[in-house]
């Protein structure tokens, strides 16, 4: 019997992976030994999501072949019909329903020639999946994007297609799309670990991020600057609602990183230089709440993570703030079922922890 349980699990290793390296001391985030800013300043969203599955950047009859797996992911008539049913609400519990439905009759089983060609096809869909989620709140008409650059063709849907805009898209998509196993990754190991199906486990997963703790962060850190209105307004605010009320400052923290997280190097230079006037006092707010916090937090350790930037960018490429969350969660689906696929066909072992039991000794009904 253990000491006690390890709460949050935060000192327990649940599989070994050849996909992600992170030091939370030093702040560095590699994908299969390479550095991220070197990934996301010379390979493509597609190329990443090669590298992350296959372990090596592919040339270009490997790519080709990948995109047509990707180009599989067109989702059906049937699933059209139930977004249109959804009432107003979260996107991420509308991607949750759509994996779950994508899952009722899906004939992708696990099978070691066939996993990474199905999860190229999960990937096309997943940019369906959210492209339609994000028409169907605009009131638009759904449709399969086309896949053939999902970025740009998912992109199409704000009809912001900037090719500096499509570029910084694509980093942000690169920028989110693994972490080693956050708790929506870990959701999805659990799922995908009793055998259920890829799908599945994407729907345990949508779940889990939606979570304000995790991937809800990238939006509420985005709504913190638009309720302190201004950089001179930054003090004021943060004294009241983070010293004297002690709340959480979203945004900020991570429970591996205690230095910058190196996600945010990209995501500020980014948001900065796509930065035009109509958002320039939300930028300038955020750059100073940044500075106000670190003065604070930084003895604690406790520095900026990816969520306190991206939400500036992905308001300056037109996405509202309540798709900030999809947009990561988007992104983070290669790196999720990246992780599966190593796991089943690894290491594959039903996940299945103790409780350490406290509760009352045996007792006997007396009638
Ligand atoms: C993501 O895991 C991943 O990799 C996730 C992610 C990914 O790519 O998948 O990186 C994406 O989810 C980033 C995190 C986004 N979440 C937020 O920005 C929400 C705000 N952050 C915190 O709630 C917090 O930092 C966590 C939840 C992210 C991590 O916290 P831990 O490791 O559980 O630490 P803790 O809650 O035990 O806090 C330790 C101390 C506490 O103070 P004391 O009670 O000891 O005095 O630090 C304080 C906390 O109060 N603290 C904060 C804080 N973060 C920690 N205080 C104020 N504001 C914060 N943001």
């Amino acid at each position: 019997m253990p000491m006690d349980v390890d709460l949050g699990l935060e000192n327990t290793y649940i599989k070994h992976t050849k996909l992600t390296y992170i030091d939370g001391e030093l702040g560095v985030l590699r994908y299969r030994g390479y550095d991220i800013n070197d990934v996301v300043n010379n390979l493509s969203f597609m190329e990443t999501a090669y590298l992350m599955l296959y372990g090596r950047i592919p040339d270009s009859k490997e790519l080709k072949l990948f995109s047509s797996y990707i180009g599989d992911g067109k989702l059906p008539e049937r699933i059209f019909s139930m977004i249109d049913t959804f009432p107003e609400g979260d996107p991420l519990s509308m991607a949750s329903s759509v994996f779950a439905a994508l899952a009722i009759d899906n004939n992708m089983k696990w099978s070691i020639d066939e996993n990474k060609r199905n999860a190229g096809r999960i990937i096309g869909l997943s940019f369906n999946v959210f492209a339609n989620i994000y028409l169907h709140i605009k009131g638009k008409k759904l449709y399969n994007i086309d896949l053939g650059d999902p970025v740009s063709g998912f992109l199409r849907v704000t009809n912001n297609m900037d090719p500096k805009n499509v570029k910084a898209f694509e980093a942000a998509m690169i920028l989110y799309m693994d972490h080693e196993i956050p708790a929506s990754t870990t959701a999805a190991l659990v799922t995908a670990s009793t055998l259920s199906d890829m799908l599945s486990s994407l729907s345990s997963a949508m779940n889990a991020l939606k979570g304000p703790l995790h991937g809800g962060a990238a939006e509420n850190a985005f709504l913190e600057f638009l309720d302190i209105g201004s950089p001179e307004n930054v003090k004021p605010w943060f004294n009241e609602h983070i010293i004297k009320n002690r709340e959480r400052l979203i945004g900020f923290g991570h429970r591996v990183y205690k230095t910058y997280d190196p996600r945010i190097k990209k995501f500020r230079e980014l948001s900065m230089s796509l930065c035009d006037e109509k958002n320039r006092i939300i930028l300038d707010t955020a750059l100073e709440l940044e500075r106000v916090a670190l003065d604070y937090f930084r003895e604690k350790k406790i520095y900026p993570n990816t969520d306190f930037f991206s939400g500036l960018l992905f308001n300056e490429l037109g996405f509202e703030h309540w798709f900030f969350t999809s947009l990561f969660a988007l992104s983070r689906v290669t790196g999720i079922l990246a992780h599966i696929i190593e796991y089943n066909e690894n290491e594959q072992r039903l996940i299945r922890p103790r409780a350490i039991y406290n509760g009352d000794g045996e007792r006997f009904i007396k009638r």
